[in-house]
């Protein structure tokens, strides 16, 4: 797999390394992912809940990312999905790494998940790429340089205003059967609100088709930094908006998430919080 990398990125960005090494590294663990997938079903384990999987295949491009990003930039913190806590930062600079988004997906063998890398510094989101393993896309984004597929084309939200017209997309928690707070409320209230509500099982890819406006846009509650620390990025720097469940910006601790084209975030967010007020569930989490 090739990639060009004469970047369309202002000389002057000071995390052009970053971008690249987390490109190729993205890519690389996309590989890896890939050609496990095609080699037939995988052994399973369990974490938090008996529907929350581990497979080899995570453990593998965690590895493979980890060990190279540690190489290059033994200075940056790394908060990665399959490790336990983080690396201290001295430089305020943090790696997020999910190194398969959609291990169900891919325990399954059901075709949709990725590879997530962010680089934040100071708090704030330098660096996204999201490997879209089995189409073996790669989305791209730096701050203030656009997002982008691969070296192809620049990504653009979608236009649309109207809930009516929209298709979303949605998640739901590992703890859905013992915690009644499982986002079936908003579901059941945005399902007929919309034209559909997919849920494919993939956050950072889900953010990442908002960005390219195939998704007008997303929620979901109980996400950790690693699933949005990309795909947020993603979807600012293509011209939507993101933010919880409160309206507010989004940092190491927030849980919820609601992407959009911006045109609907309003909207959204308002049926996301009159679905909870409804149901007595506090807004945020
Ligand atoms: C999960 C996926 C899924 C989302 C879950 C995530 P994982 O990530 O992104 O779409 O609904 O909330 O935890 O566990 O496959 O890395
Ligand atoms: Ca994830
Ligand atoms: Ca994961």
């Amino acid at each position: 797999m090739s990639m060009r990398i004469d970047l369309p990125i202002a000389p002057d960005f000071p995390y052009g390394d970053a971008l690249l090494t987390a490109i190729t590294l993205a890519r690389r663990a996309g590989d890896l992912l890939l050609s496990l997938h095609r080699q037939g079903p995988r052994r399973v384990m369990t974490k938090s809940t008996g529907v929350d999987l581990l497979t080899e295949a995570d453990l593998a491009s965690q590895d493979l990312i980890l060990t190279e990003l540690s190489r290059r930039f033994p200075e940056h913190g790394i908060l990665a999905e399959e490790t336990d806590g983080h690396h201290e930062t001295a430089n305020g600079a943090l790696w997020l790494v999910d190194p398969l988004d959609g291990t169900t997906n891919f325990a399954h063998r059901f075709p949709v998940f990725a590879v997530s890398i962010a680089l934040w510094v100071d708090g704030r989101p330098q660096v996204g790429v999201v490997q879209d393993v089995v189409r073996e896309r790669t989305y791209w984004a730096a701050a203030g340089q656009g997002a982008w597929l691969a070296d192809e084309r620049r990504l653009q939200v979608s236009e649309t205003s109207e809930l009516g017209q929209s298709l979303l997309a949605t998640g739901f928690p590992y703890r859905r059967a013992i915690n009644t707070d499982n986002n079936l409320a908003e579901f059941n209230a945005l399902m007929p609100a919309t034209r559909g509500v997919r849920r494919a099982g993939s956050a950072a890819l889900d953010m990442a088709w908002v960005a390219d406006g195939r998704l007008d846009g997303y929620w979901e509650p109980y996400l950790a930094p690693w699933d949005w620390a990309a795909g947020i990025l993603l979807v600012t720097e293509a011209g939507g908006m993101v933010s919880d469940y409160g309206g507010g910006p989004l940092h190491m601790g927030s849980r919820t998430v609601v992407a959009s084209n911006g045109r609907l975030h309003d909207a959204l967010l308002a049926a996301v919080q009159e679905a909870r007020r409804r149901a007595g569930l506090p807004i945020m989490l």
